[in-house]
């Protein structure tokens, strides 16, 4: 019997537009899926898996295929402990129709159709992309129950809401080797992102080898740099798990290592050292300059043979203009050409360069910067400054892509990320201008990420803008996808990512032999700095180490996440406040942990300025727990006693250390709640909650999110 659990069928008012969302039956189907299929059909019953599924391979033969049949058999295997290869047992037969792009293609068909029965799946696909696609759908089907694992039975049609779905990683601030490339690329295909935008050159390293112009590397990367061989590995491994790769040279700005090894391209005279600091410097190449194009074109020439991929982005962000002005040449030059503005003259700049891409069979793209200018419209633009610049470009008819609103390193919690929309409802694009929008990507800037960090700064969070991009519009319960993250978040692990795995081992060496137990329960509530924040303390540059509380906090605290949860549940029965344990067992935890941290945080040179967040934590569960006292009692809290929690949360909130103590609003709710009881007997519980809500909002420093 098929049945549509919880259906929800939206027709847009234009008529045309069709969208369909299914949310799961909690009780039957505990829906792990991300991101979430377009359309699911739940069946009765499910496929067990006390044998190992047996695979025929029906359609064309691809090595993609296969290889990913051969990934999929072994991440089963160990997940059930059924051994592949067995000759009894349900069988999955996949038919992938027809053969992909030699290469792939922002257009490809990436649509599946999975069906599961309690004898067997089928998943047939119009394209090698849609196979890989829905086998990752299908472990994350995979489910244990007490009569072993299974998988539900179930009718999925999937398709991708948007072409473009990608994860930018800067390996230039901090040097990321390629085992850290790889296992992205693992988590991305696993949450089904199709383009990785590889950021390769900075004012901080050149990491690429190039043949015709050695210094670039020789000089100008500290010796980390991926050779070619490397770079084709990479892109080998990226296709087979259906992920474009797009190699960003940022120029003209940004480009101090270029000039390292080649300061002739410079527009003020070097010597040139790569740069150490963050931010945005003055060196640039000189648009002037004939040698430069005739580099550039050798270099793209080269380069344009490496990539396969159409499209080559330029860079073009952040040009501060100031070595153009202080040279006379350049503004003779500019002065002759009729260039009134540094924009004209990167306008110039780029057209020249737009020329050398076609030249080479490549399509410019540029960040959003670049849309400064009569550029031919098959430029892509990538629009990191606002949503504004994503509806301009595609106003203007350029092809864009939106990554406002994705900036991993902003250490923002998943759901800004979420509600970020290419196209939100409220978007007053055209249809052909919509068609424009091509979809996002989710950048990992490198200035506070190393090879031991970055992936837990890239993971969980990015599964939210995978969803965003993937998912039909209307899949928009944040507390789903939360619960969703939650499973698929630490399954990630299994493809070799460590953004789980590696948060104990930091918080040991930062123990060192002592036990490392009170130091956990400080950095599971704590968590970085967020918008830049962490800038301000000003001594960070490439080669300072992270190797602090706020490198091993995680960007979006589990255990404040949980906490917040309960807080709410809580206040939502309010008057008659229920089960507490969920509340004060963590409160009463970290109110003794001071004692017990201090000693290590006196004597160590790395911990000793969180001296202040480990008290305010312990003060201000103090606090929690007196609120939940008075909430018990039914009587509002005095009015001094309210004005005392509210100094000491205040204090809390401070920053010490480059953490923040993420627990802080939701012991703040609390304490609202206990000085507003009476507001209930004039309120309904859903509006007094609205009403803390908005007040815990305020009391927020704007950085926090
Ligand atoms: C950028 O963040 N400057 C693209």
């Amino acid at each position: 019997m098929t049945r549509f659990m919880g259906c929800l069928v939206l027709f847009s008012l234009t008529g045309f537009c069709f969208s369909l969302e299914v949310f799961a039956d909690e009780a039957t189907h505990p829906n792990n899926m991300i991101p979430l299929p377009a359309e699911i059909i739940w069946q009765e019953g499910k496929l067990p898996l006390n044998a190992f599924l047996q695979l025929t391979l029906t359609g064309v033969k691809e090595p993609r295929v296969e290889v990913a049949t051969n990934r999929f058999t072994d991440r089963l295997a160990k997940r059930t402990g059924n051994l592949a290869g067995s000759t009894e047992g349900p069988t999955l037969t996949i038919d992938c129709k027809a053969k992909g792009l030699p290469i792939q293609s922002v257009r490809e068909d990436e649509s599946y159709n999975l069906t599961v029965t309690p004898k067997g799946g089928f998943l047939s696909a119009a394209n090698p992309l849609g196979t890989l696609h829905g086998l990752e759908t299908l472990l994350q089907l995979v489910e244990k129950g007490d009569q072993g694992y299974s998988i539900p039975c179930v009718t999925i049609h999937d398709k991708p809401r948007f072409l473009w779905r990608g994860l930018l990683i800067d390996a230039c601030r901090h040097w990321m080797p390629i085992e850290v490339i790889k296992r992205n690329l693992d988590g991305m295909a696993e949450a089904k992102m199709n383009v990785f935008h590889w950021h390769l050159s900075e004012n901080q390293g050149f990491r690429v080898e190039s043949k015709l112009y050695p210094k670039l590397q020789e000089m100008g990367s500290d010796g980390n740099f991926y050779t070619q061989e490397q770079i084709k590995e990479i892109i080998t491994y990226a296709r087979d798990r259906g992920i474009r790769v797009i190699p960003e040279f940022d120029i003209p700005g940004h480009t101090t290592a270029w000039f390292v090894g080649y300061p002739e391209l410079a527009a003020a005279p070097g010597s040139y050292q790569i740069e150490r600091k963050f931010g945005v410097f003055d060196p640039a190449m000189d648009p002037s300059k004939e040698e430069v194009y005739k580099f550039l074109d050798g270099f793209i020439g080269e380069m344009a043979g490496l990539f396969p991929d159409e499209y080559f982005h330029i860079g073009g962000d952040e040009v501060n203009g100031k070595q153009w002005n202080q040279n006379p040449e350049i503004q003779r030059f500019m002065a002759k050409q009729g260039l009134k503005t540094n924009e004209d003259l990167q306008a110039y700049f780029n057209k020249r360069l737009e020329k050398i891409l076609a030249k080479h069979h490549k399509k410019m793209m540029g960040w959003d910067e670049v849309l400064n200018s009569d550029l031919p419209k098959d430029v892509l633009v990538q629009s990191w400054r606002g949503i504004d610049g994503l509806a301009d470009a595609a106003k203007k008819g350029y092809d864009t892509i939106l990554s406002n609103g994705y900036y991993l390193d902003l250490a923002l919690p998943a759901s800004i990320h979420y509600a970020a929309d290419p196209l939100p409802a409220k978007s007053d694009l055209t249809p052909d201008q919509r068609a424009h929008v091509l979809g996002g990507e989710a950048c990992m800037w490198s200035e506070f990420v190393n090879p031991e960090t970055v992936d837990s700064r890239v993971w969980p969070r990015t599964l939210a803008v995978a969803e965003r991009l993937w998912s039909p519009a209307s899949v928009q319960n944040l507390d789903d996808f939360y619960n969703r993250m939650e499973v698929e978040g630490p399954r990630l692990e299994e493809l070799g990512l460590t953004h789980r795995s590696n948060y104990l081992p930091m918080l040991k060496r930062l123990a060192g032999n002592t036990d490392v137990n009170p130091l956990k329960v400080l950095a599971d509530v704590v968590e970085p700095l967020k918008n830049y924040q962490r800038h301000r303390w000003g001594a960070y540059n490439s080669d300072y180490p992270l190797d602090r509380l706020a490198d091993a906090a995680r960007p979006e605290s589990d255990s404040a996440h949980l906490f917040r949860k309960s807080v709410n549940s809580y206040l939502k029965e309010a008057p008659a406040f229920g089960d507490l344990k969920d509340l004060i067992a963590p409160l009463e935890n970290w109110k003794e942990n001071h004692q017990a941290l201090k000693p290590l945080l006196e004597m160590s040179d790395l911990l000793v300025d969180v001296l202040p967040q480990s008290q305010d934590l312990s003060s201000a569960a103090q606090v929690g727990l007196e609120a939940i006292h008075y909430l018990k009692s039914g009587q509002p809290a005095p009015a001094s006693w309210q004005e005392k929690a509210k100094q000491i949360l205040d204090r809390a909130q401070e920053y010490h250390a480059e953490v923040q103590i993420a627990v802080i609003p939701a012991i703040r709710k609390l304490v609202l709640a206990a000085g507003q009881l009476d507001k209930l007997k004039g309120m309904s519980v859903t509006d007094w909650n609205k009403s803390l809500d908005d007040q815990v909002q305020a009391a927020k420093p704007k950085e926090w999110d």
